[in-house]
């Protein structure tokens, strides 16, 4: 047996009950040198861990591939979630594995970054450069992106396209320069390492850095609870529960006692 799970984003407080049974109960362990130290307080002694780097992965990843096809419960651990620029490195698990891997959700970068600066995903998109080839259609996805009004989460290139990059990139391309822009680094900390706009983000930042632009435009409300709350109040007879001595909030329903 052989999946692929995510870990989360390096604080074990986030991962998952699923994610540490597999790794608790691994035969096999596996992954880029940085996230297995981040679950190593988990794994049993008896489990044969296995490391890599970008260098040797191919041939790391034929050796679980091959422990796999020998019976073992082998897991292979993604920074993160795997769902998000975690696919590159699952084809190359599944390319040596000769099959299709189960894959197992962690809770990704994106979604701490999210809840840190109180983004909501409906009206953000998650754009990932931290990948191999051409990243030509996803400057291209990040360009639209903007200009159709919604927040951006990206992940940067460590090797080409970090924070700076991405702002020389934008601001050639037309973006405004005020976008009020937060870059958190490690998500460890509650305030951001650098925020403010656009067009003053010219810092260098570690490679754990993860960067929200946010739209210039940010959508208003589509409830209109001042409107439901008074037809509530005029279906309960316009109480005041102020004056009545209620314990509701104002306009709410209120539960008849005798
Ligand atoms: C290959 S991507 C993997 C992302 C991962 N699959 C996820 O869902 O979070 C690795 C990049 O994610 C970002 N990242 C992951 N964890 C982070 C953290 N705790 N703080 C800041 N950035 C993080 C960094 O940009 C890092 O270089």
């Amino acid at each position: 047996m052989i999946c692929c799970l995510g870990v989360g984003p390096g604080d074990l407080g986030y991962l998952t009950l699923r994610g540490r049974e597999l790794i608790e109960t691994a035969d096999v362990l596996a992954g880029f040198r940085t996230v297995v130290d981040l679950v190593r307080p988990l794994i049993r002694d008896e489990c044969q861990v296995v490391t890599m780097g970008y260098k040797d992965q191919t041939e790391m990843l034929e050796k679980v591939a091959s422990l796999h096809h020998e019976g073992a419960k082998c897991v292979v651990v993604f920074m993160g979630d795997i769902h998000f620029s975690g696919f590159q490195l699952l084809e190359r698990v599944e390319h040596a594995c000769g099959h299709r891997v189960e894959t197992v959700a962690g809770i990704s970068a994106a979604q701490i970054l999210a809840s840190r600066s109180r983004v909501c995903f409906d009206e953000t998109s998650f754009i990932t450069f931290h990948r191999r080839g051409d990243i030509a259609p996803f400057q291209k996805h990040l360009l639209h992106a903007l200009q159709d009004g919604r927040n951006v989460i990206v992940i940067p290139r460590p090797w080409d396209f970090m924070p700076k990059a991405i702002v020389d990139f934008l601001l050639s391309r037309g973006v405004a320069p005020a976008h009020p822009t937060e870059v958190w680094e490690r998500l460890s900390q509650n305030e951001a390492a650098w925020s403010g706009t656009l067009g003053d983000c010219h810092a260098d930042f570690t490679d754990m850095s993860i960067m929200l632009i946010r739209t210039l435009h940010p959508m208003k409300s589509q409830l209109n609870l001042a409107e439901s709350r008074s037809r509530l109040s005029a279906a309960h007879g316009n109480i005041d529960c102020s004056k009545a001595g209620g314990t509701g909030t104002p306009g709410s329903p209120r539960t008849e006692t005798n």
